[in-house]
């Protein structure tokens, strides 16, 4: 039996409050999601259970329980706080995949800080333009990454703390550095948890957009009454359940459903430090009875490249649950694992702004392949029309994805952003920026983005970004990013370029421009192929049409070319 029950029935009859009796919540009270995710879990008699089961990528496994846990976040939150980080401050968590990683950012919603993680592959550029936004007052990270911090921590005189988890004492730290030792602290019993209300800011997401530099979308302690109900609904977590969430927390999937959703419901979770390969991700699921586990379409593309010899080396017979994220899951994906593994990978559409699952499939429901389900119970969804914004009636005819402004753990702002914020909302209903039509069964189906946005193997990568940063390469005059198609991470970046005069054009050169991209800002935005071009379209006004460029590399229509500069 799964844990929402059947979906018609749970639709009808659902409101928050059903998560919030669980929890133990009611309104007024104190929610801290640290607290929730360790303190409670122990209170609850699961103490000795294992909370995370880790392994790095030379094979190391290390278990904590959630009694370790409570006291290794009880021990991060009082080292911040006596550093000099107050409530309220931003404390980037700037790290791979290793156990600080995860103790750290529940440490940080326990003293009151606001949780900003950003991956570990993100070059100096990206960094600087997220933590000046932020004016993030801590960076904890690991000597790996601090040769990237050190670059540009004077560009950032806000920055007044970089903790590093792994000194070991080799090389003197420098200003602003602070050495922190997960295992050599003295470890703190009891720790005085910020006593957050619901509206208190919990973490800030940096996502992009087309235009401009990425946003901050900001969440609040209260999104834990979506994410422990939609983890429990849609995950079908339970209690001797071995979850493993594939997502990195730089990613909002890897905080929402690889930290608070597993967590709060006391699930033991599993992680893998390690970069994607087939055979070691099949390797981890039996070898640690893996029995729930979220991953994206475009790991279950890579693992239908391997094919399915490569499963039947495996004993994978501890699954039991699969679900997808981040991109659209192709029909023949969805067959694909049942074949493979007679378990059918269930979709679920989300995004940083939404903080927890509102389209999904759920388990016990009939899966319409290619489809990405139905609105959560207690998510009011819809489709707008494409010019006047007003609910689509009739099934079947493509519209913008739209919510009931409401649910838990929407953002509440875009840091420091209140026009983009407020561009969001339509005629009463948050615009997701995607479009989809929806069947006369209910079912709703992803046609594309409604932005220039690329998303490229998950990841959404603003072309402004890239855009902006390839201006600053001495080369180049002008430039258009767009997305274009790729077999596996459905898009990577391509980058059309002018040089500038007297530049010759060649391999050399695009090699150079690409390694620019990845130092910069990070991999996924490195651009996968350059085309030099003599100029770029744009429209009468003076911007560049990427719409025409993005449209040549998909095949499609180039549609109204009337504002083009030479028509
Ligand atoms: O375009 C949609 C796509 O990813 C966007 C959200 O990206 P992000 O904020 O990085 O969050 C991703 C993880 C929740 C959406 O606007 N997207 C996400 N899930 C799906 C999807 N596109 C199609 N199908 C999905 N299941």
């Amino acid at each position: 039996m799964n844990n929402m029950g059947p979906y018609d029935e749970i639709r009808k009859k659902f409101n928050w409050n059903i998560s919030e009796n669980e929890l133990g919540y009611k309104d007024g009270d104190d929610i801290n999601i640290g607290w929730y995710c360790s303190d409670r879990i122990c209170d609850q008699g699961k103490g000795e259970k294992v909370a995370l089961i880790w392994q790095g990528f030379s094979g190391e496994v290390k278990k904590f329980t959630f009694n370790d846990s409570r006291i290794i976040t009880n021990t991060m939150a009082s080292f911040l706080q006596k550093t000099g980080v107050e409530n309220g401050d931003r404390v980037c968590l700037f790290m791979d995949k290793i156990p600080e990683l995860y103790f750290g950012f529940l440490g940080i919603l326990k003293m009151g800080g606001i949780a900003q993680p950003l991956f570990s592959a993100f070059g100096g550029e990206s960094l600087i333009t997220r933590l000046e936004d932020a004016e993030t007052k801590a960076i904890i990270t690991q000597k790996k990454h601090l040769g990237k911090v050190r670059k540009i921590r004077d560009e950032l005189p806000g920055l007044e703390y970089i903790i590093v988890v792994d000194y070991d004492g080799k090389k003197p730290l420098q200003e602003r550095e602070i050495a922190f030792s997960m295992e050599d602290s003295e470890k703190i019993e009891k720790f005085d948890v910020f006593r957050s209300k619901a509206e208190t800011p919990s973490v800030l997401h940096y996502t992009s957009g087309t235009t401009g530099q990425p946003k901050g979308a900001q969440h609040v302690h209260y999104s834990l009454i979506s994410q422990y109900i939609s983890s429990k609904y849609v995950l079908d977590l339970k209690d001797d359940d071995i979850y493993w969430c594939t997502a990195d927390p730089g990613w909002v999937t890897g905080t929402s459903y690889g930290i608070i959703g597993p967590w709060s419901n006391g699930i033991t979770q599993c992680v893998l430090d390690s970069g994607f390969k087939a055979e070691n991700w099949y390797r981890f699921i039996e070898d640690q009875k893996i029995t729930v586990w979220y991953s994206a379409p475009t790991a279950i593309r890579a693992l239908m490249k391997e094919g399915k010899s490569e499963v039947e080396k495996f004993d994978l017979s501890s699954l039991r649950h699969l679900c997808s994220v981040g991109e659209p899951l192709n029909a023949e994906a969805v067959l694909w694992s049942t074949d493979t593994y007679g378990l059918t990978f269930h979709d679920t559409f989300w995004q940083t702004e939404t903080g927890s699952m509102v389209i999904t499939n759920y388990p016990g429901m009939e899966i319409k392949p290619g489809s990405m389900g139905k609105p959560f119970p207690g998510i009011e969804a819809t489709v707008l029309d494409l010019k006047t914004h007003e609910p689509i009636e009739k099934r079947g005819v493509v519209g913008l994805i739209a919510l009931k402004p409401g649910w838990p753990s929407m953002f509440r702002a875009y840091w420091n952003n209140e026009k983009t914020y407020n561009s969001k909302f339509i005629n009463g209903w948050y615009v997701c920026g995607d479009r989809a039509s929806i069947d006369e069964d209910g079912y709703y189906w992803f046609v594309g983005r409604d932005d220039d946005v690329i998303n490229t193997g998950g990841h959404l990568v603003g072309p402004f970004e890239i855009e902006s940063a390839l201006l600053e390469h001495e080369s180049v005059a002008e430039s258009a990013v767009v997305g274009k198609p790729d077999p596996v991470n459905m898009e990577v970046v391509k980058a059309f370029i002018a040089l500038k005069p007297g530049v010759e054009a060649s391999d050399m050169l695009e090699l150079e421009i690409m390694n620019f991209i990845r130092k910069k800002l990070s991999p996924l935005a490195m651009p996968q192929d350059v085309e030099f071009v003599d100029s770029l379209p744009k429209t009468r006004s003076g911007k560049i049409m990427r719409r025409m460029l993005r449209a040549k590399e998909w095949g499609e229509e180039i549609g109204d070319t009337s504002t083009l500069e030479d028509d």
